[in-house]
């Protein structure tokens, strides 16, 4: 249960700072965080509109370079690597859920959860049967030659989620999974997110909802790009 070394932690958050740029201001979107992840933790990231969560997420992600500080992920320092290996080794240990989805309109459901895997160099027949056997988890099988806008929110949600953990990365970011949907599709995608994390995925994920929260081991209030620990 205790770490001894602080290298033995998945992910470790060391002084990270965002600043954002517009126009003539700045905005401080991150302020000296400092905590760590550690290996099957499900955690919950809490806070109003605009304190830093999203930031926060992409950060972690690997998608958006913090203003100062470092991520060390399995300590491999994320953004001292170059851009090219930044992007293996999103495509290896992280799956995201974006706040708005981002499904690509034009492409069917089955297209959409085969793009992680497309440069990877799988073969086509393998890609095809790794995509149809995450969305069977997702309940999603005989729906995969629809267009994301013949589905509800919460199956689109799914697609999101069937599209994150194709490759099987042992971290799954989630930006408000269930920021859109009642409380019953709510409670079916939490469902989900837990039963993930119990299979051995690391979850990370933003909420405004207390009650989703329940399902974290440990929840983390943003505060003006600040956090406290739970
Ligand atoms: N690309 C950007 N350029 C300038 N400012 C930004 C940018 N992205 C975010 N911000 C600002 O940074 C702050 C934090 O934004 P962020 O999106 O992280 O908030 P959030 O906690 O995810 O909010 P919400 O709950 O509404 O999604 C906000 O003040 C926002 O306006
Ligand atoms: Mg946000």
């Amino acid at each position: 249960m205790t770490t001894t070394t602080e290298n033995m932690h998945l992910i470790e958050i060391q002084d990270i700072s965002k600043t954002y740029k517009s126009g003539d201001s700045e905005v401080h979107a991150i302020q000296h965080m400092d905590f760590y992840i550690d290996d099957g933790e499900f955690v919950g990231i809490m806070g109003q509109s605009g304190s830093g969560k999203s930031t926060l997420l992409s950060i972690l992600g690997g998608l958006n370079h913090p203003s100062n500080g470092k991520i060390l992920l399995d300590t491999l320092d994320v953004y001292n690597l170059t851009s090219e290996q930044r992007a293996d080794l999103r495509s290896e240990y992280i799956g995201v859920i974006f706040q708005s989805f981002q499904l690509i309109p034009y492409l069917t459901v089955l297209e959409n959860v085969k793009m992680p895997m497309a440069i990877t160099g799988m073969k086509a027949k393998k890609q095809h049967e790794m995509a149809m056997s995450v969305l069977k988890k997702v309940g999603l099988e005989n729906k995969a030659d629809r267009l994301p806008d013949q589905l509800s929110g919460g199956e689109q949600e799914r697609v999101a989620i069937a599209r994150a953990i194709v490759n099987n990365p042992p971290i799954l970011l989630a930006d408000e999974p269930t920021g859109s949907l009642d409380s019953k599709t709510a409670d079916e995608i939490m469902s989900l997110l837990k039963q993930l994390n119990e299979e051995g995925q690391t979850i990370i994920m933003v909420t405004h909802n207390p009650d989703a929260c329940s399902h974290a081991s440990r929840t983390i209030t943003v505060k003006d790009g600040t956090c406290m620990i739970h």
